[in-house]
């Protein structure tokens, strides 16, 4: 088999490859010339010097997997591959220290401007007045997604004295805890903090997390970093920001656009930011670290081994494959709707399984309804290999069972999903084989595909409700697809699920919920699961 690796790879990873197969160490390519020679390879293996665009997928037609150096799989077309059966992988924990260390320096050299006093020197001055800092000690820091690298940056600077606080709906407090962080509220950690340091992947969630808005709750003088990704921040607005006086210093190491040129770096002539040009994981021993452990996965994919690192797929066991493949977009959806109805961390996932599932091996459907839970909060990682860990390493107590219970449904799956405020449950099944619907909500009986963007809105049974945030969204241009009200339920109460055409914008949820008689509002995004 032959595979194509970039020449941004480290060697040592390059070395393994060439044990096992004909490697090709190509130097950057534009995607036309790509295209032209990629229909020969049955792997690719980058960092991040190639995008690898649907178009490049097309032509890849012996391609069986595309091996990313590094976390982020921004730079792959990742629904093209999924589309052509191409498995993605990457190598997520390689760089971790790097990007902590590279945090830290950042963080220190802003605070000490280090850079300035360096170039200073280089002009030939001796300037000891120009570059004042403050001390962090005793100083309070703000972490933005307390994951690998959060949480490895939150005791690195306990070790400085600093206190650290964090914002990270997705973790509990005990993790939190764990690792010395106290969990706040965006926007208590907004108005707390001295310093703020970002360290979310890129979801539709996170993106412009810190905008404007963001910039206005935070203290006056607040020092920001951001070596995660930089579309999660409005740069302009921090750049407006910084000169304002607002935020008294800022280090970046990564931006929305990439690579950044004098004509398009909005930090350009601003004293007091500290820039990389995405160096975070530019380290010896991370880059040696990703090359292999992305070497391995590809090693591991095209010799048929499970791959624990895949983001897109994972082998399904043959035996039970014919039992339980039509139950995985039921048993993955149920998940997204279990997350978005869960107000706080979850703490406990118990799925049970009734008619011809409680007769086979459905621990692959529980770990799709895993990676449902978890991928509108972890995009880029959870595949159907890792979901299960992913959810240990969050503290999340996986239980399944099998029942022959008598039920309203012959084949069923009821999840039940347990925060520290409640609990949920969500019933599914399939019609006619293979239309995937949900089937209960928290008690209530309801029909509803689980596709596209759904309002989900619990309400007091009485007449017009329906007919009020018709007209609320028939104002907004939403288009409703669908509707549905439940069919049993809680004394005085009903639940509804409206399909609509598009994500419902803030303001609009709030007129939704402040609609008497109306006891809550999730809004639910299926898409691109
Ligand atoms: P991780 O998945 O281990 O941690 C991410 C954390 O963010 C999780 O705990 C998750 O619960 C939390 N999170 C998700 N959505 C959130 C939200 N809306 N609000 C608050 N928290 C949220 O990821 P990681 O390995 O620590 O990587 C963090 C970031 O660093 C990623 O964006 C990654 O691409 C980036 N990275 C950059 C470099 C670099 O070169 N600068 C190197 C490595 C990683
Ligand atoms: C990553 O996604 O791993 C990082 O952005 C680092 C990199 O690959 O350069």
């Amino acid at each position: 088999m032959k595979v194509f690796v970039s020449n941004d790879v480290n060697a040592k990873g390059i070395e393994l490859l060439k044990q096992h197969f004909d490697v090709d160490v190509m130097p950057n390519m534009k995607e036309d010339e790509l295209c032209k020679i990629i229909g020969e390879y049955d792997a690719l293996v980058s960092r991040s010097q190639i995008s690898i665009t649907k178009k490049i997928i097309e032509h890849a037609t012996k391609l069986k997997v595309i091996g990313r150096a590094g976390v982020g799989v921004d730079n792959i077309d990742v629904p093209a591959a999924t589309a052509h059966g191409i498995m993605v992988l990457n190598a997520p924990e390689g760089n971790t220290l790097a990007a902590t260390e590279h945090t830290v320096a950042m963080l220190m050299s802003m605070t000490r401007h280090i850079p300035q006093a360096h170039q200073s020197l280089q002009e030939g001055k001796w300037d000891r007045k120009s570059f004042d800092g403050i001390q962090v000690q005793g100083r309070t820091l703000g972490i933005i997604g307390v994951g690998r690298i959060g949480s490895r940056v939150a005791t690195r600077m306990q070790g400085m004295e600093m206190r650290t606080i964090g914002y990270d709906p997705y973790i509990t407090e005990e993790r939190a805890h764990s690792v010395g962080v106290e969990l706040v509220d965006f926007d208590t950690l907004l108005k707390e903090s001295d310093y703020i340091t970002i360290h979310t992947p890129l979801t539709k969630e996170t993106e412009k997390m810190i905008d404007a808005e963001a910039i206005s709750k935070m203290k006056d003088g607040v020092r920001f970093v951001n070596c995660a990704r930089g579309a999660c921040m409005d740069p302009y607005a921090v750049a407006d920001a910084v000169k304002s006086g607002k935020i008294a210093g800022a280090a970046i190491d990564v931006y929305p656009w990439e690579p950044l040129t004098k004509e398009n770096n909005p930090f350009i002539g601003l004293f007091n930011v500290v820039q990389t040009p995405h160096l975070g994981a530019s380290t010896k021993e991370a880059q040696i670290g990703v090359s292999v452990d992305v070497a391995v996965g590809v090693i591991d994919a095209l010799e048929g081994r499970p791959v624990m690192t895949a983001v897109n797929m994972a082998p399904i066991p043959k035996s039970v494959a014919a039992v339980i493949q039509p139950y995985f977009k039921l048993a993955e959806r149920m998940g997204t709707v279990g997350i978005y109805l869960a107000d706080a961390a979850i703490t406990d996932i118990e799925v049970e399984y009734t008619g011809d599932l409680a007769d086979t091996e459905t621990q692959a459907l529980t770990t799709a309804l895993i990676k449902g839970v978890l991928t509108p909060i972890l995009q880029e990682r959870v595949n159907y290999v890792n979901a299960g860990q992913e959810a240990k390493k969050r503290n999340i107590s996986i239980k399944e069972s099998k029942s022959h219970k008598p039920s309203y449904y012959h084949t069923a799956i009821t999840c039940r999903l347990k925060t520290s405020k409640g609990e949920h449950e969500i019933v599914g099944t399939l019609f006619n084989g293979n239309e995937a619907k949900i089937v209960g909500i928290d008690g209530y009986r309801i029909d509803f595909k689980p596709e596209g963007y759904l309002i989900l809105a619990p309400h007091e049974d009485k007449p017009n409700m329906i007919g009020q945030i018709a007209t609320l969204l028939g104002q907004a241009g939403i288009n409703i697809n669908g509707m549905q009200v439940g069919q049993t339920g809680h004394e005085g109460m009903n639940i509804m699920a409206i399909a609509v055409s598009n994500d419902l914008p803030n303001d609009i949820i709030l007129r939704i919920k402040g609609i008497e008689g109306i006891q809550d509002v999730k809004m639910i995004n299926c898409e691109g699961i």
